[in-house]
């Protein structure tokens, strides 16, 4: 990817982007950096781009005919390649991953940076192809606004980063962002890292992940989430989160046993599942096969079934069969099995309900 940057600050790209990742990426030849000075394309002596606006007003303008020739300049040197131009600027449409994986496709970005009050319309008229802003506020000029898209882009770009696989799911991967990540040690200041990752079942963990990935975008960034609804398959993502279709859901019967009707989450899972058109079974007693028994008779896959465990003994005998576990502790007292590979809080039970029930509505 070439980058020719159009600023009045050349050496304010330059510092800025040839250090750590990007730096190595230029060393590596993976991107290259053009920063051109405007001013170099004036034909005054005092080397001024700016004058005063027509009409009045505050400020200065940089003028059309030095912000041409760089741009003519730059554009002889390409041979003859097209090149997309890219004037930055806060009134433009508003930069996001999606723009930025679209530009990561280019060969060539051509990028303007204003300064001062903006920059001749005419100018602008005759070589931009792109207004983009990084966001409803106003800098000081278009130079760390360029820099944050080139930083955006350049990380998309193969081989930039060293590990391929982390631009793949991350924040605002489908409109979601990433899961909470945890590393050594495994306890910090008393607080754990959440079980499921310790269990190195990949299956389970990425269901915890999406899950996670859920959750969060719900509760922080509700504009990004409708978009998520609103754009994927939902029946789909149902199935990505479950793998597999979910048919059958079984209960242990204290969760939702006549004892418990009180609790308002017991009538919401009854709901949940009636609308999913999802098998609920309520399962009784301690015996280490009663979900074995139940899925059997029904002819259902492990894959196709979630047990909802009210108790650590529950989620053992579930574990115990390989089966996909959710953990709702009856007693708000008990505390999590050790090595358990899914464990949720009744409260997170409500998003989650929630979540999964949204994402099966389309
Ligand atoms: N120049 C000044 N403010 C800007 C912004 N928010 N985005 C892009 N360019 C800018």
């Amino acid at each position: 990817m070439n980058y020719h940057v159009l600023t009045l600050f050349p050496e304010m790209m330059e510092q800025g982007l040839h250090t750590s990742i990007l730096g190595r990426a230029m060393d590596k030849g993976l991107i290259h950096l053009n920063a051109v000075d405007i001013r170099d394309y004036t034909e005054d002596k005092h080397r001024k781009v700016d004058d005063y606006p027509y009409g009045g007003g505050a400020g200065m303008v940089m003028q059309a005919e030095p912000v041409y020739r760089a741009w003519e300049a730059v554009k002889s040197r390409m041979g003859g390649k097209s090149a997309r131009v890219i004037y930055v600027t806060p009134q433009g449409r508003v930069f996001d991953q999606s723009l930025a994986e679209e530009l990561a496709r280019e060969e060539e970005l051509i990028l303007l940076c204003g300064h001062y009050e903006g920059v001749d319309e005419r100018v602008l008229e005759e070589i931009v192809t792109d207004y983009v802003s990084i966001g409803d506020y106003v800098l000081t000029g278009g130079e760390l606004a360029a820099m944050v898209m080139i930083d955006a882009i350049s990380r998309l770009v193969p081989g930039v980063l060293s590990n391929e696989v982390s631009a793949e799911f991350e924040t605002f991967h489908e409109h979601l962002l990433e899961y909470p990540q945890y590393s050594r040690p495994e306890v910090w200041r008393e607080k754990t890292v959440p079980p499921v990752l310790l269990s190195g079942n990949h299956d389970r963990i990425e269901d915890w992940r999406r899950e996670q990935s859920f959750l969060r975008t719900r509760n922080r960034r509700p504009d990004l989430y409708t978009k998520y609804l609103e754009q994927e398959d939902l029946v789909s993502a149902g199935n990505k989160l479950s793998k597999k279709r979910l048919k059958m859901i079984i209960a242990e019967e204290m969760l939702l046993g006549d004892s418990h009707t009180e609790r308002d989450w017991a009538e919401e899972f009854r709901e949940l599942a009636e609308e999913l058109g999802v098998k609920l079974v309520l399962a009784s007693g301690s015996d280490p096969e009663r979900f074995h028994r139940i899925f059997q008779a029904e002819g259902i896959e492990r894959r196709e079934l979630l047990v909802f465990a009210a108790s650590a003994e529950g989620v053992l005998a579930a574990r115990a069969d390989k089966l996909r576990t959710v953990y709702f502790p009856a007693d708000p007292g008990e505390q999590e099995p050790k090595g358990l590979v899914y464990y949720q809080k009744i409260s997170d039970l409500l998003e989650g309900m929630a979540v999964i029930r949204r994402l099966c509505r389309g």
